[in-house]
């Protein structure tokens, strides 16, 4: 299976893109996860695209594809993916299409995952206090996250609906209604 996780931040990509893949026995590939993992490493890359993630700016795309198309290419081996933060924009869509389709690892399914930005506020706010993650503690930060989601991402969803695979979860819900929601969209294993 192959599923691709959008929405704002706050939305539960990472929450539910943990669950769903242990439920379908694929890899987690979250671009945000991988992009801070390099942050902390302090590789090359993690220099380069540091200013990007504190300041909640998407990071460019060729930079995004070196860490991305690796953790596909390794989790179709693993028989498919859950992909959360990835993509974000037309250009980051497109460009995965084009790369998928010679590979035969299209989206079966992107989930959107719904949500007011007032409660993605108030989330990140609870994460803030607890974990510290540093893109959540600047209100400032967070309405740039916000914007950019509206501005570079939502233009997707047209994208996905007109490949006939979109579906609109109420990300609003509790953790495990929004998962039973999520299981229930899901197609059939052929
Ligand atoms: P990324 O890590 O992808 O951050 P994000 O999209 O802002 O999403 P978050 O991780 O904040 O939220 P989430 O939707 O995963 O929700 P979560 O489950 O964590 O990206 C960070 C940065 O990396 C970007 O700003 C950019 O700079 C860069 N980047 C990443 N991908 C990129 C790309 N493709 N191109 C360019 N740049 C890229 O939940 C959040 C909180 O809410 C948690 O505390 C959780 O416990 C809680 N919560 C979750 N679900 C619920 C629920 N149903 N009810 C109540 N609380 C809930």
């Amino acid at each position: 299976m192959r599923i691709v996780l959008l929405g704002p931040p706050g939305s539960g990509k990472g929450t539910q893109g943990t669950v769903l893949a242990e439920r379908l026995g694929v890899p987690h590939v979250s671009s945000g996860d991988l992009l801070r993992q390099h942050v902390a490493d302090r590789t090359e890359l993690g220099v380069r695209v540091s200013s990007y993630l504190e300041g909640g700016e998407l990071v460019p795309t060729d930079l995004v594809l070196e860490v991305i198309g690796a953790a596909v290419a390794e989790a179709m081996r693993s028989g498919g993916y859950v992909l959360d933060g990835f993509p974000r924009s037309l250009e980051q869509a497109e460009r995965a299409f084009a790369l998928a389709q010679d590979t035969g690892s299209t989206a079966d399914r992107v989930l959107y995952l719904s949500v007011a930005d007032d409660i993605v506020r108030e989330r990140l706010k609870g994460r803030a206090e607890q974990e510290g993650r540093v893109d959540d503690a600047d209100d400032e930060v967070v309405e740039r996250r916000l914007r950019v989601f509206h501005q570079e991402t939502e233009p997707l969803l047209d994208f996905y609906r007109g490949r006939d695979i979109l579906v609109t979860i109420d990300a609003a819900q509790p953790p495990d209604a929004v998962t039973e929601s999520i299981f229930a969209n899901l197609p059939t294993p052929a």
